[in-house]
């Protein structure tokens, strides 16, 4: 449907540092979505100018040196990172004579590539075809064969009105297509909000780790891979915790730099689950040097889709691969919720740090509570202490410790009857 690169194409991929832009994406990035696309980049070229040419986005000496490198490599297609205008990419075209694709047009390919729920492939359909919609240069015979093509071209209509009329009939259709869809999904959210089944929405920078964490809450087994984008579509699933709490847990999409806003605003439907989640989950890749940016990026798409203002745990993911950053939790100084959480969604680590964190946000508000523990309950107190929930700790005679804690009282009645140190020392007093 839409000329996208194809696996495994020679690909050679432009960045110039535009002097007079304030934020750019970085090369990194953009050779990570190249990857993803599936190309394989022969080249990186890169240079530096103040202002992008009007004509070519680059200047003519750029161009002359582009073109033999384009000869030189049998580079089938060249990547700009950066929104190309359709003369710009036009002029490109002609000049190098082989295809030349912007950011938007590479985002576009990659999320054609994951689409997996009926939903998700109609909006990616739909942003490829209003993109090329302010781009038709070239055939688009394809749609006339899929039509059977007798009859569609109106006499003295050229090519390109046929085109631009078949483009927009299919838009029409596929904006029809994707109303009914997003109806029945706002039918099934009813049914749960009858159920009282809160959301938990998995969000974060794209790479970041949600899939894996979402699989190991879940134990469910949603494709995941080292690639970007490898979730396209909200996925949700049931999950119910130990003291019986269930939610509903969703997956989204991955948040990249500079997404383009026609695109945020196609995904809308897809980040729907965000917006009537009760809480966030924003996984971080706690590797990335980057990360302060990525999560300052990520609150910002989240504000843009007004879901700015729901509860957040930041879910700092990979710790296994640093080495001084123990699994741990941080709490609100007044509220005493869990504001950050160090984990690793890979190894399973710290997994009931989050849990209970969840827990205590869908659970009715925090109780304050003291708690009579006989040394043989070390276990126990252990436990109250690395869920963070221990405001003060002091003795009494006979070895008793009474240990202040904040937690939901739900929580702390489950946990108190699970222990089984309790069980043999008579039940904790609380008061
Ligand atoms: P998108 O769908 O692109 O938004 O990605 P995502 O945030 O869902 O990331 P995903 O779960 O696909 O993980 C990306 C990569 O990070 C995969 O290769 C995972 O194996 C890896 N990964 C996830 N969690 C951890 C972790 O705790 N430790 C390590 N070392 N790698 C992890």
């Amino acid at each position: 449907m839409f000329e996208r690169p194809r696996r495994g194409e020679r690909a050679i991929l432009v960045h110039i540092t535009i002097t007079s832009f304030k934020e750019q994406a970085t090369l990194e990035e953009f050779a990570e979505l190249a990857k993803s696309a599936g190309v394989v980049t022969v080249m990186q070229v890169t240079g530096t100018r103040k202002v992008p040419d009007s004509g070519y986005f680059i200047g003519t000496g750029k161009l002359e040196e582009l073109k033999a490198l384009v000869i030189a490599h049998q580079v089938e297609v060249v990547l700009f990172n950066h929104t190309l205008t359709p003369s710009q990419e036009r002029n490109l075209e002609q000049a190098l004579e082989c295809r030349v694709l912007g950011r938007t047009g590479v985002i576009l390919d990659i999320f054609a590539q994951r689409a997996r729920s009926a939903e998700g492939k109609l909006q990616v359909e739909l942003a490829q075809l209003q993109y090329l919609s302010t781009r038709l240069i070239r055939g688009w015979t394809h749609l006339e064969r899929q039509r059977g093509g007798i009859g569609l071209r109106g006499p003295g209509e050229t090519q390109l009105e046929t085109d631009r009329r078949l483009l927009s009939e299919r838009i029409k259709y596929l904006q029809k297509r994707l109303e009914k869809v997003s109806q029945q999904r706002e039918i099934s959210r009813k049914a749960r909000q009858r159920a009282e089944l809160s959301v938990v929405s998995l969000v974060g920078y794209t790479n970041a780790g949600k899939s894996t964490l979402f699989n190991s809450l879940t134990h469910s087994s949603v494709y995941t891979a080292d690639q970007l984008f490898a979730t396209l579509d909200a996925t949700l699933r049931r999950v119910t915790l130990v003291d019986k709490t269930s939610f509903i847990l969703a997956d989204t999409v991955g948040f990249i730099q500079q997404l383009p806003h026609d695109l945020v605003a196609a995904f809308r439907a897809t980040l729907e689950e965000t917006r009537q989640a009760s809480l966030l989950l924003h996984v971080v890749d706690a590797t990335d040097p980057e990360r302060d940016l990525r999560i300052e990026q990520v609150n910002q798409v989240l504000t843009e889709i007004d879901a700015g203002s729901i509860p957040q745990i930041l879910v700092y993911n990979k710790i296994d691969q640093l080495t001084d950053y123990p699994a741990r939790l941080e709490r609100h100084s007044e509220s005493h919720k869990t504001t950050k959480i160090w984990l690793s969604a890979l190894r399973h680590e710290s997994l009931d740090l989050l849990k209970t964190a969840i827990a205590e946000y869908l659970s009715t508000d925090l109780v304050q509570r003291w708690v009579r523990l006989p040394t043989q309950a070390g276990q126990l107190r252990a436990r109250l202490y690395s869920l963070g929930t221990v405001l003060q700790e002091r003795y009494e005679e006979n070895d008793i410790t009474v240990l202040e804690v904040q937690i939901a009282e739900k929580y702390l009645t489950q946990l108190l009857h699970s222990t089984a140190e309790l069980k043999v020392m008579d039940i904790a007093k609380i008061s």
